[in-house]
This record gives structure tokens, sequence and C-alpha cells, in this order.
């Protein structure tokens, strides 16, 4: 896993009044909120005798173990243990992990490794998803499969007209990849491809009719370690993907999306948009899970990249840089 960097890991908007567990790599952390509405991180093992904290209770600024009640602050610190008569002393041990954690673009974001608050990197600063003039919805999926590779799959740009055929022949869309020109940003890469969309139907062809001829974009991004956003536009309806890909083992990864419309903007067309979404989602991690191997931490040079790849050849060179 890279260390010392931020994991985007939950929406800001499930983090309320319960605690919840949060799991990358195997490795378990709890979130909750302190009564002023700050989002708290601590690890999530008990230091009694284990018990996951993620199933106690908040109490005031603190959270309380579900099993024996000890009583711990934001610092990891214990501040109380119901069973000890008064005056006893409460051991140096009893305290557990605590983790920086930090709320932007709707997510949030815990720092995995142990550089001091003034040495960590930024969280990526995504001013265009702001604001009033997008519509959210939430949705989630579950890959068995590890997130590099889930990474990878959504950078990916030459695979819509195979994989998501169906998409593909609505939009009668033409395979060939323009020469890519992938724009480094300061925590990964972009790219656009335009594209003429000369059949489409249904709703998209709704949104069409309203406007004339056009040409529609899409832009993939990455952000690194797990974030990654794609922007469609037809004309002036846009709609954008954000997406943090949770590593929760080398084999499950689960993908929070926040889904932004400027169109339609009533909530009786999320579950559409939603629909749309895990369709593609479900086609991509039938192939995605089949890759191997499951990590591009691991040997890929058997693979044959080439100029419509240019993107996961972007993204490859940064995890390495990132990696050592
Ligand atoms: S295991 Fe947490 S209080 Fe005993
Ligand atoms: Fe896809």
């Amino acid at each position: 896993m890279l260390n010392n960097i931020w994991y985007a890991v939950e929406f800001s908007a499930a983090l309320a009044q319960q605690p919840k567990q949060v799991t990358l790599m195997g490795k378990e952390f709890v979130l909750y909120r302190n009564s002023q509405g700050e989002a708290i991180a601590l690890e999530n093992r008990c230091a009694h005798r284990a018990a996951a904290l993620s199933l106690g209770q908040i109490d005031g600024d603190c959270l309380r173990c579900p099993y024996h009640g000890w009583k711990y602050q934001a610092d990891g610190t214990c501040a109380e243990i119901p069973a000890n008569q008064p005056g006893m002393a409460i051991p140096k041990r009893a305290r557990v992990e605590p983790h920086a954690v930090r709320e932007q673009n709707g997510f949030v974001w815990l720092f995995v490794g142990n550089l001091p608050a003034d040495q960590r990197p930024e969280i990526p600063d995504l001013p265009q998803f702001a604001g009033q003039q997008w519509h959210r919805s939430l949705d989630e999926f579950r890959w068995n499969a590890h997130y590099t590779r889930v990474i990878e799959n959504n950078v990916d740009v030459s695979h819509p007209p195979f994989l998501h055929r169906r998409l593909g022949q609505r939009a009668n869309q033409d395979p060939t990849i323009a020469m890519l020109q992938v724009e480094p940003s300061r925590w990964g890469a972009s790219v656009t491809l335009t594209a003429k969309l000369a059949k489409l139907k249904g709703f998209w062809q709704m949104l069409v009719a309203q406007q004339g001829d056009f040409g529609s974009t899409r832009r993939h991004a990455f952000y690194m370690p797990n974030f990654t956003t794609l922007e469609l536009n037809f004309g002036r309806f846009k709609l954008a993907f954000l997406m943090a890909h949770v590593p929760v083992s080398e084999t499950v990864t689960i993908t929070k999306s926040i889904i932004l419309r400027n169109f339609f903007k009533s909530q009786l067309f999320d579950s559409s948009t939603n629909k749309f979404g895990q369709k593609l989602l479900r086609e991509d991690e039938a192939v995605v899970k089949t890759q191997v191997p499951q990590s591009i931490a691991a040997d890929t040079s058997h693979e044959l990249l080439v100029a419509s790849d240019a993107m996961i050849l972007a993204y490859r060179k940064l995890y390495k840089e990132y990696a050592e």
C-alpha cells in the first residue's frame, strides 16, 4: 500500500451519529464525528481485549467500546474504565492509535503514514465540482479486484465500444482513439477526448434534441493514490463521477461514487443515473477481475501497452514513483 498519503475512504454524508468501520488492505479504522461535527479516525481495536470499536457508541466527543465500555478520546487515549474502582489509575497503554482525517470534495480522507502534519501532501482540490450548479447522488460498487486495476479501468479510454457494447452501439462510436494528450497534474494526470455522437437513442437523444448538433467530450483523470474522476459533456449538459476506490484488501475494492449532473436536478432521476453507472461497472468488473497479476505492484512486463494506453502508462509510472 502506498504510504504517507491521503486516501479517500468514505462519503462525508455517510459519517453521522454512528461510528463507521473503514478497512484499508486488511487494517481496520473507525470513523466518527465529535460533538462539533469534526471527523475523527482511530484504530478499530480496543486496547482492552481487541473488540471492534466501530460497534460501540459515540459519547460526547468520545467513543465507547461495545464490550466493557472503555471510553476513548479523539487522541486515542482512554478516559474511563467503567469497571475500575474510583481513584484507580488508567494504564498508560490504554490507548488506540489516532489517525489524521479531513473532509474535502464530499469525501472523508484518511492519512496513511507517519509524516507530521506540516509535511503531509495536499488532498486533491477539485473546485469545479463544488457549487450550486450540481445535483448530487451517491452510489457504491464492490469489485473483486485490486484497486490499481480498478483505477486503470477508469482511465482506460479504449475499452467502452467493446466492453460496454450497447453503449457503444447506441452512440455509434468509432473505436479508434486520437493521439492522447496526457496532461499531468499535481496529483496525477488527465486526458480529454472528443467524440461525434451520430446516433443517440433514448435518454441521451432527448438531451441532444434540446440543443441541436454539438460535439461531446469526456475527461478521465486520476489522482494518487485512489481517486478518479470522469466528466461527460454533452453540449451544456454535464455529468461527472467522483470516485473513491477504497482498497479493502488485495482482492476487494469498494468504489464510492458521487455522481453530479447539471440537468434533470430532481431526485427522481437519481435511480436511472445510478442504474446506468452500476451497469457499466458490472461490465467492467467481470473483466477486470480476470487480469493477472491482480495488482500492478507485481510484474506486468508481459503486458503490451499501445498508444491508446497512454493514461495507463502515466498511472503506472506515477505509481512506481510513489512506491519508491
Ligand atoms: S474489549 Fe473494549 S472495553 Fe473490553
Ligand atoms: Fe468501463
